[in-house]
């Protein structure tokens, strides 16, 4: 199938800078300016990637043989780059892996930072694929204000999440910076031809870099670069340079990759296909990501019952009426509802979702309603993932994290 992507020079599009008007949206914050989040068209546009479309959705359910996950039958995974290239791979049964990761910033995660690891094991499954997944404990120990040995326990705290999201131990590398660089020379090899690749003032273009950034800011974007290339896993890909990857990622982190996939061609290596999600709104309303700086904005997978439901009581923006009465007249607005926006994340079925939808903009479902379905349905999703991650011993966390063959033949 012909790919009809627009080819365009990434490096010069992120250069544009934000105006007033436009929606911050960079690897460390989003903010937007409107109450319904984010404007995604718009940053399409700015970012220069492209919309997932019904023949990109339909493709993808023809070479899996499965429905679509509901991120994809929900708009919810909304942009992509190259991604016509890589299923005409897969259409001749030509390999590609896969490539996400977690910056360990804290203890536990949040619902958000769930939301591609639980795409990533949709697509691992539904392609059959290996899959590499970087924690990047070197970034939060420059960023934060955190000990270097603190964001490497974190790291191994965030693995314990991450595995409990089911990934095929078989095919699936997960490691830490601070652990796995110093024992991979072809990974640092890769890291320093990206750094020759980018001066400083396209450094500090793509991503804002100031004077009194410290150096170690500056190079890290080569260190997320650096896995999107085979040659920096030899002991899974053999010295095989040319197998191409697939990021899914919420689209905060795609300034890194769009100064990858400017650098890959000159380095005779592919360009990373990437995947992007929208993000997973704060309690607040959609201005902002839920972020796990702020507990009150968030619901964590380590929260008990009682505090998801105190929690969405409490802070979940309604898009109700202020009153009973008005709001059987006017009906709710679920285009800002923050309990709908969250059941179009975490509820399955289509059916219920439609319904919850009608009923709630007709002022028949009421706002105590709507958030006592979403109390039920997160409930769950916490509960179920705390007692598989009870599951996960160190023996199978140490499994994991080595450097291994993985079962698939390249
Ligand atoms: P981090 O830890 O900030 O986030 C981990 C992943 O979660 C996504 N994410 C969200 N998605 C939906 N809604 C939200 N509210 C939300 N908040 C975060 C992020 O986009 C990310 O996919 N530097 C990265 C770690 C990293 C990485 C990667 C991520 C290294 N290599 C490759 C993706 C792909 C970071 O700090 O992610």
């Amino acid at each position: 199938m012909a790919e009809v992507e627009k080819q365009v020079d990434d490096m010069k599009i992120e250069e544009n800078k934000n105006d007033e008007e436009e929606d911050d949206v960079n690897p460390w914050s989003v903010v937007s300016k409107s109450d319904k989040g984010v404007d995604y068209d718009k940053l399409i546009k700015r970012f220069g990637s492209t919309k997932i479309d019904q023949v990109l959705i339909d493709r993808i359910a023809l070479l899996t043989k499965q429905t679509p996950h509901r991120f994809l039958r929900r708009g919810i995974f909304f942009s992509q780059r190259d991604m016509h290239r890589l299923l005409d791979r897969v259409e001749k049964q030509k390999p590609f892996f896969l490539y996400t990761g977690r910056g360990p910033s804290s203890e536990a995660l949040h619902l958000g930072h769930i939301v591609p690891f639980i795409f990533t094991k949709w697509l691992q499954d539904a392609f059959d694929v290996p899959l590499v997944i970087q924690l990047t404990d070197d970034e939060k120990f420059l960023w934060k204000d955190l000990k270097v040995e603190e964001a490497n326990r974190l790291a191994i705290e965030n693995v314990k999440d991450i595995i409990a999201m089911g990934f095929d131990k078989d095919k699936t590398f997960i490691f830490s910076d601070i652990n796995y660089i110093g024992s991979c020379s072809e990974f640092y090899k890769n890291m320093l031809r990206v750094q020759k690749c980018v001066t400083f003032n396209q450094a500090r273009g793509i991503f804002g870099f100031v004077d009194t950034d410290c150096i170690g800011k500056i190079s890290f974007p080569s260190i997320q670069a650096a896995p999107s290339f085979s040659s920096s896993f030899p002991h899974i890909f053999g010295n095989k340079k040319d197998i191409p990857c697939l990021i899914p990622c919420a689209i905060d982190q795609d300034p890194y990759f769009r100064m990858t996939r400017d650098v890959a061609p000159r380095l005779k290596y592919p360009k990373p296909a990437l995947i992007h999600s929208t993000f997973f709104p704060a309690l607040q309303g959609a201005k902002t990501k839920m972020s796990a700086s702020d507990p009150n904005s968030s619901i964590f997978l380590t929260d008990t019952k009682n505090q998801i439901k105190n929690k969405i009581n409490k802070y979940a923006f309604s898009g109700g009426c202020a009153t009973i009465e008005e709001h059987r007249e006017k009906g709710g607005d679920c285009d800002v509802d923050i309990s709908y926006q969250y059941l179009t994340f975490f509820l399955e079925d289509d059916e219920q979702l439609e319904k919850i939808k009608q009923d709630y903009t007709s002022g028949k479902m009421l706002t105590g309603e709507i958030k006592k379905v979403l109390i039920e349905v997160l409930q769950e999703v916490v509960a179920t993932h705390q007692e598989n991650r009870k599951l996960v011993t160190p023996e199978i966390i140490k499994e994991f994290m080595t450097p291994r063959k993985l079962k698939y033949t390249f």
